[in-house]
């Protein structure tokens, strides 16, 4: 393990699957309470932690939309951001496309140019430091209304040259992509890209719906798609990414057991899987980890990895050139390896 654990860890890797606020560690959660005057209902990081203990999305949500609060200038968005792109420089990312959901902030009365001014300078901060190029998609809470999530997009497009696309996000049951329907089109229209999370704890039938009604262009999650073969099979002919995150499915239970995840299912039948995420601070690994964590799991190869790392670089939305720029750095990682080890 320790072998691939090192692979895993060197290997270059884009992150497709990261909601920022979902970054925020207990250490900066407490600074940022103390910098902002803001109360929180836990006395040390350790209790905080133990706080992290879910059983469905739900739970999570509930807990990490009470750890947004503490976000409130436009620097504690740079710092969040900053620590983000500081920690997946130390696992191989080289580009990373990064959700923020606008909503939690703007209904506590943070302007939407706080909250969007601050990660783009972190952002910046990251390209120059790390050379990680990254680009931002603004999720919509798909459990408020698709007024609100239309007011939102409207806010938001004075930033459209600097979003690449539009989410949609939280608590998935009860609340199909149909639901926003309008405002994906407009989104659409509006020349940028549509992802959704989908078939996370939701019915296959929501996968459909994605592909449907909201014509996204990579699925978020998409686990429970494979409980229907055709859905499988029209994934897998569109070539349609796939942003698989392991150590979240395990602590809400999509997953028993990582000895149970379906990564391998997914390549298997030709899904463009890859691996990432989601919300690291509060499921207990970044990167590096989510993969360690499968190829543990599942007894993955290297070669196996790679193909994760290269489906990363496709499903992203860089244009072709510079995908193929980062397969080749991939690409020549691989073979130095290969011929370290004959
Ligand atoms: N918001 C943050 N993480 C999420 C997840 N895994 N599913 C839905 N909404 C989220
Ligand atoms: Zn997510």
């Amino acid at each position: 393990m320790s072998d691939i654990s090192e692979f895993i860890t060197n290997l270059p890797k884009a992150e497709l699957h990261l909601h920022i606020e979902g970054s925020l560690e207990p250490e900066m959660m407490f600074r940022l309470a103390h910098r902002n005057k803001i109360n929180i209902p836990f006395r040390s990081v350790d209790e905080v932690r133990s706080a992290y203990n879910f059983t469905n999305l739900q739970d999570f949500l509930n807990i990490y939309y009470a750890g947004a609060n503490v976000l409130i200038e436009e620097e504690d968005f740079r710092d969040l951001a900053v620590a983000y792109f500081d920690r997946a420089a130390q696992d191989g990312v080289t580009h990373a496309e990064i959700f923020f959901d606008p909503q939690t902030h703007t209904d506590r009365g943070i302007p939407f140019n706080v909250v969007i001014n601050g990660l783009l300078a972190g952002m910046k901060e990251a390209e120059e430091k790390h050379s990680i190029s990254s680009k931002l998609i603004l999720c919509f809470l798909r459990h408020l209304d698709e007024e609100e999530a239309f007011k939102t997009f409207r806010t938001a497009e004075p930033w459209f040259d600097r979003i690449v696309g539009v989410g949609l996000d939280s608590s998935e049951v009860g609340h199909p992509p149909s639901k926003f329907a309008r405002v994906f089109a407009a989104a659409g229209d509006a020349g940028l890209k549509r992802v959704a999370h989908a078939g996370e704890e939701g019915p296959p039938e929501y996968v459909q719906q994605a592909l449907d009604i909201l014509h996204i262009d990579r699925l978020d999650h998409g686990n429970r798609a494979l409980e229907n073969s055709e859905l499988t099979t029209r994934l897998a002919r569109e070539a349609m990414a796939l942003t698989v995150c392991p150590l979240s499915n395990h602590k809400l239970r999509v997953v028993n057991d990582l000895c149970d995840h379906p990564v391998d299912r997914m390549l298997a039948h030709g899904l463009r899987a890859t691996i990432n995420s989601d919300d690291p601070a509060y499921f207990g690994g970044y990167i590096g980890d989510n993969y360690r964590a499968v190829a543990k799991g599942r007894n993955l190869s290297r070669e196996a990895c790679m193909t994760l790392a290269r489906n990363s670089f496709l499903g992203s939305f860089l244009n072709d050139y510079e995908t193929m720029a980062h397969l080749q750095k991939l690409d020549a990682f691989f073979h130095k390896h290969h011929e370290v080890d004959l």
